[in-house]
């Protein structure tokens, strides 16, 4: 059985389509935010349809805990979700997770059952009442949705830099990397993953509206590529009991904050007029 990473590579590497023992499943990829950590989180699920909603079931294959995304929405509602879009592409849309009560969850648990003798068994298996969870699209108009886009950039590029600066002064001139700057290091990391995420679902909207902005988008997806590596090397070199010495991390740390400078200014020169119509 193919693991979820390869799933979820799978997945967006084939406009949403799997195969193996998933062909013709109906799936869509949540990413929610980890209740502790706030690293982003992203997991397979099969969905059923209902309306504008896709609704997804806790089922975690029949395990005795309710599964880590579904915990993650009860601290944190907001959840992107990946779905094969009509064009061979995948689709990217905010979504905001409602968790069904009584009579209206049994009657959507008992349809997926029908459809899907599999979620049954998952029922017999675990002692718990299986979540059903209620996807809803985000539904803004054209223009609420370029601007409330751009506001949140901006919110979130400030947060950003603050806590950039608060790593920075952490790094200081002491030998000893300390915990709190490591925990410090990390939330941002997750964070800052968060943000791309959110926006590389966002650039492609952005992208169908404004053709003239595909080369800065085209830039702009390229540079996350680069941060999320940077990222990935400064994690590792992080790694409790990692041997490193302070002047590679902070050279490290750096090279990180002075390529996220560069992006976060020129992602504002060239979208904020766009988004702000
Ligand atoms: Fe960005
Ligand atoms: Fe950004």
């Amino acid at each position: 059985m193919a693991g979820n990473a390869d799933v979820i590579e799978e997945f967006r590497a084939n406009g949403g389509q799997v195969g193996g023992w998933l062909t013709g499943a109906p799936l869509v990829l949540l990413t929610t935010a980890g209740r502790r950590t706030g690293r982003p989180h992203t997991t397979p699920a099969v969905y059923l349809r209902d309306g504008d909603r896709y609704l997804v079931f806790a089922s975690n294959a029949g395990g005795p805990e309710h599964p880590s995304w579904y915990r993650n929405i009860l601290a944190s509602p907001q959840v992107t979700m990946e779905v094969a879009g009509a064009d061979g592409t995948v689709r990217i849309l905010a979504t905001l997770a409602v968790p069904l009560e009584g009579a209206e969850r049994d009657k959507y648990w008992e349809q997926q059952c029908a459809i899907d003798p599999a979620f049954r068994a998952y029922e017999e298996q675990t002692g718990r009442v299986i979540p059903v969870v209620a996807l809803i699209p985000l539904e803004l108009s054209a223009t609420e949705r370029r601007r409330a886009v751009g506001e949140q950039l901006l919110r979130h590029h400030a947060d950003l830099r603050a806590q950039l600066e608060r790593v920075r002064d952490g790094l200081g001139g002491t030998a000893d990397l300390g915990e709190q700057l490591r925990t410090r290091c990390l939330t941002y990391c997750y964070g800052l993953q968060l943000h791309h995420t959110r926006e590389d679902g966002a650039f492609t909207a952005l992208e169908a509206q404004f053709p003239e902005l595909a080369p800065v988008v085209e830039r702009l997806r390229a540079e996350h590529r680069v941060v999320e590596r940077g990222l990935a090397e400064l994690e590792a070199l992080l790694q409790p009991g990692r041997s490193r010495d302070a002047a590679e991390v902070r050279a490290e740390v750096e090279r990180v904050v002075t390529g996220l400078e560069e992006h976060f200014a020129y992602e504002e020169e060239h979208l904020l007029p766009a988004l702000r119509g």
